[in-house]
């Protein structure tokens, strides 16, 4: 029998059990699965934890995630195709759920599905080779429970090992000198830490404007984000400035390219992630930056240079869980043969037009279409459901608008769901007065 392994547990590796139990249960035979998970429960990031550094056996933590996160689009642009918000909660909730809510979801699916079987917790992935010989891959992995290291051979392996876990974390110059605490987003976890202080975000991406705004929303008595590329452009609170790029620090003094200085206490590095594969030999081994065309990938997907590998959620993310849904879905089918793996030049034609189209991507407007293209394109080649790609697209497109009107108000709005037509009810709360997080505060809505 076909034995395909997937790495990880996080919404990816869980489209991929998906993926194969929506086969299943529709009376196909399904592979021999077993998918490796280093934490102990499932969800990826959305399992957060309060551990910084290494966890408890000594592994490098995975989470990002931290409290107070909501979701940063509304939840009717990641919508499993196959499990609606509704058909989980059983009443309509309102459009940004904090994470609490979104992990419940994202486990209330596979629940369902019977997929918690396949899956080998506490067990991190140490290497991955392939036998030119055999066609077949080895997987060497740390069993932590049992404290052994196991190896079996598989005939697929899907990395769904996610890729916002490992900082990149740039040295500015003095920041040995520097009186407070220096930290990379992936280690930040509670924002109250920086109540009354003066605090410095360096990025201009969503986890400086995220994380800015949770130290805004708990009490920071001053916010600067200082990034390269210029300023986001949004209408920040009065105790928020944007800076250029810093130069130096001295001593608790930050130094900017404009020759502007500013005292600052703690200095959070919002520089985003790596594509990190320490378990994958070189042939293997995708290399990217953060981007949404991944260049190796066949349909963003399958591993060019040996089309037994896929990877799943490699690209940066407007779509989330239903891009890794249909991901997934043409995975399946390229390993149940029921889509042909093409020769390498049929492989490499195929992706150019989706790598010169995303290297053209002029704004963020383009880049929605992109990706709604990109997924759309997928469902079509599949059995998984069609979910109103546009409606989806011009979601995003109103959440852009909504972000650019009031940054600190556009979490407050409701869209309406492609699969079910509800229209989100208006959450209790505004979310800059919403102070508790917690998924029993979020579903009082509609009650
Ligand atoms: C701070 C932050 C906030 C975000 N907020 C949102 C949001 O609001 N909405 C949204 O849609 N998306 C958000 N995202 C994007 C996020 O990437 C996706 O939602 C999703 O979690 C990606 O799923 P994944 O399965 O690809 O990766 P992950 O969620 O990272 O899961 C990967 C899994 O692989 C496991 N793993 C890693 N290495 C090994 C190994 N060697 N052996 C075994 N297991 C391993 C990990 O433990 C983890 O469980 C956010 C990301 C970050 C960093
Ligand atoms: N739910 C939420 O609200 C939430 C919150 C946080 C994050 N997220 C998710 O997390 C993911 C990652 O977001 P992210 O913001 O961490 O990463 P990101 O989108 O990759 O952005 C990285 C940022 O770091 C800057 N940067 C990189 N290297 C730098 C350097 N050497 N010097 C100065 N600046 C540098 C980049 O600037 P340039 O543009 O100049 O390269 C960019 O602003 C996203 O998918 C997002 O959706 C979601």
């Amino acid at each position: 029998m076909t034995r395909v392994a997937i790495i990880g547990a996080g919404p990816s590796g869980l489209a991929m059990l998906r993926a194969f139990a929506s086969e299943r249960d529709k009376g196909g035979d399904i592979p021999d699965l077993v998918c490796y998970e280093k934490q102990s429960d499932w969800g990826g990031l959305w399992n957060y934890s309060w551990r910084t550094g290494l966890d408890d056996h000594g592994e490098p933590v995975h989470n990002s995630m931290y409290r107070y996160l909501w979701s940063h689009g509304p939840k009717e642009c990641l919508e499993f195709a196959d499990y609606s918000f509704e058909e989980h909660f059983g009443k309509p909730i309102a459009s940004y759920p904090p994470r609490a809510v979104l992990w419940d979801y994202i486990k209330g699916r596979v629940e369902k599905s019977d997929v918690r079987k396949y899956i080998r917790f506490d067990n991190s992935v140490r290497h991955v080779t392939f036998d030119e010989d055999t066609e077949q891959f080895q997987i060497v992995a740390h069993d932590h429970a049992s404290d052994t290291v196991t190896s079996d051979t598989f005939d697929n392996v899907v990395v769904a090992s996610g890729h916002f876990s490992v900082p990149n974390m740039p040295h500015f110059p003095g920041y040995d000198t520097f009186g407070g605490r220096i930290l990379h987003a992936h280690d930040f976890r509670d924002a109250l830490e920086f109540a009354g202080k003066d605090i410095m975000l360096i990025g201009s991406s969503y986890s400086a404007e995220d994380i800015g705004s949770q130290c805004w929303k708990y009490g920071a008595k001053s916010i600067i984000t200082s990034s390269r590329a210029g300023t986001m452009g949004f209408n920040w609170p009065d105790n928020w400035t944007e800076k250029p790029i810093l130069t130096h620090v001295d001593g608790n003094t930050v130094h900017f390219a404009d020759g502007t200085s500013a005292e600052v206490e703690a200095i959070i590095s919002c520089t985003g992630y790596k594509h990190h594969f320490p378990y994958l030999e070189d042939d293997l081994r995708l290399i990217t930056g953060n981007l949404l065309w991944t260049d190796g990938l066949y349909k963003g997907v399958t591993w060019q240079r040996n089309p037994k590998l896929f990877y799943l959620g490699m690209q940066d993310q407007y779509y989330t869980f239903n891009m890794f849904d249909a991901q997934a879905w043409f995975a399946r089918d390229m390993i149940l043969g029921r889509i042909e793996t093409p020769d390498q030049a049929t492989m490499e034609a195929d992706s150019q037009p989706w790598h010169d189209r995303n290297a053209a991507l002029a704004d963020a407007y383009e880049e929605i279409d992109f990706q709604g293209d990109y997924t759309q394109h997928l469902v079509d080649l599949t059995d998984y459901p069609d979910f109103n790609i546009p409606a989806v697209n011009a979601m995003f497109k109103t959440w852009k608008g909504h972000k650019g009107k009031s940054i600190m108000e556009y979490r407050d709005w409701g869209f309406t769901s492609t699969l079910t037509g509800t229209q989100a009810p208006v959450h209790h709360t505004r979310w800059a007065e919403a102070l508790d997080d917690s998924m029993d505060s979020y579903l009082v809505i509609g009650d």
